[in-house]
């Protein structure tokens, strides 16, 4: 191979890596105390291939937010992972209620801010969830707890989109979670 080739070659090898992050930035993530920026490496690989996730860190937007196909996965994780504190509605129990306008973390009306929550921790009990759950699952979680959110949709705050807000209902326990439909991504599907 002559040098010109060679160095053509590793040119569009690293074009191949760096491609997609030179043409949109990826957003940075902080702490939600400290401010610290958050190292997504802490958390592994699994779930950071989604759809769902690549377009959230363009984009700061949750696409899981009223995802019929992925609600009721979102349901399973939050009842497994945080109801224990947050309680079965996220009403609150040892930790604060989520299903209301009210934020001690003014970033969690936002979903960029509940990520960086969920993800990094506050404090006392809440500790970071990297380890237990993958990316792709705190969305899936964190789109549950937006599907309980039980205000008046007008104090919702910036997660819920003017696109989201034109069907939005306050969540109400009697109406029945969507199942999975048959189109929808493997990681939505319900184990057994
Ligand atoms: C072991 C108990 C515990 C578990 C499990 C837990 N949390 Fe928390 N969470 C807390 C406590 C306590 C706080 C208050 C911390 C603070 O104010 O710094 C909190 C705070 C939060 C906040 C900030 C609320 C606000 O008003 O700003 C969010 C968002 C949150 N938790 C989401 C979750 C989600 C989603 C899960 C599951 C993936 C989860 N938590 C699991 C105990 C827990």
């Amino acid at each position: 191979m002559s040098k010109g080739l060679m160095t053509r070659a590793a040119l569009a090898a690293i074009m191949l890596a760096g491609g997609g992050v030179a043409a949109h930035a990826e957003l940075t993530f902080n702490n939600a105390v400290t401010g610290e920026v958050l190292n997504l490496e802490d958390a592994g690989e699994e779930g950071k291939d989604s759809e769902a996730f690549k377009k959230f860190l363009q984009t700061g937007v949750n696409p899981y937010n009223e995802d019929k196909n992925c609600l009721a996965k979102g349901q399973e994780l939050y009842l497994a992972m945080c109801s224990g504190c947050h309680g079965q509605k996220a009403e609150g129990k040892l930790g604060p209620g989520l299903n209301d306008s009210y934020w001690t973390y003014p970033q969690g009306a936002t979903d960029k801010g509940f990520f960086e929550i969920i993800f990094g921790g506050a404090t006392g009990q809440m500790g970071p969830m990297y380890g237990a759950l993958n990316v792709d699952e705190m969305l899936l979680s964190m789109a549950w707890v937006r599907h309980l959110y039980k205000d008046d949709p007008k104090d919702a705050g910036e997660w819920l989109t003017e696109e989201l807000a034109a069907n939005f209902k306050p969540y109400d326990a009697k109406s029945e979670v969507p199942k999975p439909g048959a189109d929808a991504p493997e990681n939505c599907k319900l184990g057994d």
